[in-house]
């Protein structure tokens, strides 16, 4: 689960919306940079100036702005930019790379949300982004919760939570297998608890990735 000689090491972290991944990923990087490690904290949709361009289109509106397959276009095009701007050069570089949901994000809510396009998110994956995180930590927890949360945060960015409750529960079970299928690279965390008992198992985890023994 380490990356290659002399790269950094690329984090991401996934889960429905208000399962705490802002919160959690802003910990871990406080931490990894408290132990002395250079790190990017990051974010998807955006993480580079075009790229946050786009977030506003797709995240602000109506529900049925885009199509799903429009949709998918618009995360890819973002990720692309993102990748060659801000991720590869950082890793590159050496440094931790913390990222608030990538790739896996489009496998559920593109892929499966409306409809099977789990294929096409696959196809486009491999030709224009082809490449996978090195950890994957899958923030799970109940949808009533997540969806209590976010909606408590209140702002303009809602098209996604405006899909309600029954996506949420899709997109949590759907997580889950795909942690499943990503046996490699994802661990899942309980999202359930107090923000420092989460805070604690990912940087546990994280720090396995660090060291190379992956558990
Ligand atoms: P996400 O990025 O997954 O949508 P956030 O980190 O933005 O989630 O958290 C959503 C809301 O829930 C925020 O208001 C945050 O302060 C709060 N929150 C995050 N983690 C916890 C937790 N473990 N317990 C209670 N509230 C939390
Ligand atoms: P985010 O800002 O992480 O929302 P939250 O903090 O509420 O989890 O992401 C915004 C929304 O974008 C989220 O509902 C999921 C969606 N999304 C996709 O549909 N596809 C993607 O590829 C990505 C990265 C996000």
């Amino acid at each position: 689960m380490t990356a290659g000689a002399g790269s950094g090491l690329f984090i991401t972290f996934e889960g429905i919306d208000g399962s705490g991944k802002s919160t959690q990923c802003r910990l871990l990087a406080e931490s990894l940079q408290d132990a002395g490690r250079d790190v990017v904290l990051t974010r998807e949709p955006g993480g580079s100036p075009g790229a946050e361009e786009i977030r506003r289109l797709v995240l602000e509106g109506d529900p049925d702005r885009w199509s799903a397959e429009t949709e998918l276009l618009l995360f890819m095009a973002a990720r692309r930019d993102h990748l060659e701007r801000t991720i590869e050069p950082a890793l590159a570089a050496g440094k931790v790379v913390i990222c608030d949901r990538f790739a896996d994000s489009t496998r559920m809510y593109q892929g499966v949300s409306r409809g099977d396009l789990r294929p096409a998110v696959d196809q486009m994956h491999k030709l224009m982004i082809g490449r996978e995180p090195d950890l994957t930590l899958l923030i799970d927890m109940d949808p009533a919760t997540g969806l209590a949360r976010a909606k408590g945060r209140q702002g303009k960015e809602e098209r996604f939570e405006d899909f309600g409750i029954e996506l949420q529960e899709k997109m949590r079970a759907g997580f889950l297998a795909l942690a499943q299928e990503f046996a490699d690279r994802f661990r899942v965390v309980d999202g359930a608890r107090a923000v420092d008992a989460v805070a604690a198992d990912v940087c546990r985890l994280a720090d396995n990735a660090l060291k190379g023994t992956g558990a």
